[in-house]
């Protein structure tokens, strides 16, 4: 087992990264401080991986919450049926939340644990790629609203993260891709020589090899890690871990949520980021080709989609959170493993990008 530490202060927490990890239930309850436990997660993860949990806090009054499955039902009238629980179950303040899932469950119950009685314990169990080395991590919670996605949320850190990387045997393909796209964005925006390494061991990674797999969530989270600790609430530097994301948000909206995956979306969302970058003169043009191989052989989107206008894109980004006084704060790359937040490119520009990487398809 691998052990990282998110640094902040007195709200530290650890990340602990390995196999068999959910059967061990010492690593879980040192982390509950009294005696009520709530498991959320979903109608497909729970079949999978409920039981070990509820057994290692079966000497604690453990109750769950089974939220139906899919970013859709990542809203406020969802999230209530966790509090319903935690009320009619009668858990007080110093319940624990227990997150089981992907990024959805994670978020949602992050929010709702910011939120009962102005706040509870949580602890993250992810069980998706992209929830390993991205969002069980860091202390953003949220849940989505019509009109933008992650809306409405909080900063809130959990007590621990327990990534068990047996978990995503079961992942589908699909899921398991688009968290790929996830590790890639911590080669780009902050770790060149991870980049290399992920370009020599694509194959392996995706053919989930476990030493690999467990070398790429813990770069991933070390990478993450840094970046929170230095900036927990994204007044500058953890805007870079938004790489592709603004543009990849609007791709969401636009959709309605849920036809291409969130990690999907932020595939197309780095081309566009980057094919920017490039027509800005800051980054080597083999870098994006580059990067297009490496999502072409993991089969995810290189390209916006054929039937969203750039016109469009501009509109709903302009709803994101990183518009600032009427200008788009875009997270760029002036250099392979170096982001930069910038309101520099111009609306003709950014519908350049956009039109010119629609030539990127698979
Ligand atoms: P998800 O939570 O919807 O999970 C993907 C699918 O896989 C779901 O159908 C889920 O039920 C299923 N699943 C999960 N684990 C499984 C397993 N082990 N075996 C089989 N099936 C499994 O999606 P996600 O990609 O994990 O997360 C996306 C969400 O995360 C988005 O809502 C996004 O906004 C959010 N996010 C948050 C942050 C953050 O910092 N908080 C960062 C990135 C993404
Ligand atoms: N996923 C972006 C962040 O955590 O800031």
């Amino acid at each position: 087992m691998q052990q990282l530490t998110v640094e902040l202060g007195e709200r530290s927490y650890p990340i602990y990264i390995g196999v068999g990890l959910l059967s061990q239930a010492q690593l879980l309850t040192r982390h509950v401080r009294a005696g009520q436990v709530l498991v959320v997660s979903n109608e497909t993860i729970a079949p999978l991986y409920l039981e070990p949990v509820l057994a290692a806090c079966a000497h604690l009054q453990v109750d769950s919450c089974i939220l139906p499955d899919g970013e859709k039902y990542k809203n406020l009238e969802v999230l209530n049926r966790i509090f319903d629980t935690l009320l009619e179950r009668r858990h007080n303040r110093s319940t624990t939340l227990v997150a089981l899932g992907g990024g959805v469950v994670g978020d949602m119950t992050g929010f709702a644990a910011a939120s009962y009685q102005r706040g509870v314990d949580f602890i993250q169990l992810p069980t998706t790629l992209l929830a390993q080395v991205d969002s069980s991590v860091g202390g953003k919670t949220a849940v989505n609203h019509p009109r933008g996605k992650n809306m409405i949320g909080a900063f809130y850190q959990p007590r621990c993260v327990i990534a068990d990387i047996d978990t995503l045997s079961t992942l589908p393909e699909r899921e398991y891709a688009a968290g790929i796209a996830e590790v890639i964005k911590y080669g780009l925006i902050a770790d060149s020589e991870f980049f290399d390494w992920l370009e020599r061991h694509l194959e392996a990674l995706q053919s989930r090899d476990g030493e690999v797999l467990a070398t790429a969530i813990a770069r991933s989270c070390d990478n993450k890690a840094r970046v929170v600790s230095r900036d927990e609430r994204e007044g500058g530097l953890r805007a870079i871990l938004n790489l592709g994301h603004t543009f990849g948000h609007a791709i969401e909206t636009w959709q309605g949520y849920g036809d291409w995956l969130h990690g999907e979306a932020v595939a197309a969302g780095m081309v566009i980021a980057a094919e920017l970058s490039r027509q800005l003169g800051w980054l080597d043009p083999a870098v994006v080709n580059r990067l297009v191989e490496m999502l072409q052989l993991l089969a995810l989107p290189t390209a916006p989609p054929p039937a969203m206008s750039a016109d469009r894109f501009i509109e709903l980004m302009a709803v994101d959170k990183k518009v600032l006084d009427g200008k788009q704060r875009l997270v760029l790359l002036q250099a392979l493993g170096q982001a930069c937040v910038t309101d520099e490119p111009t609306m003709a520009q950014i519908t350049a990008a956009i039109e010119s990487s629609r030539r990127y398809t698979g």
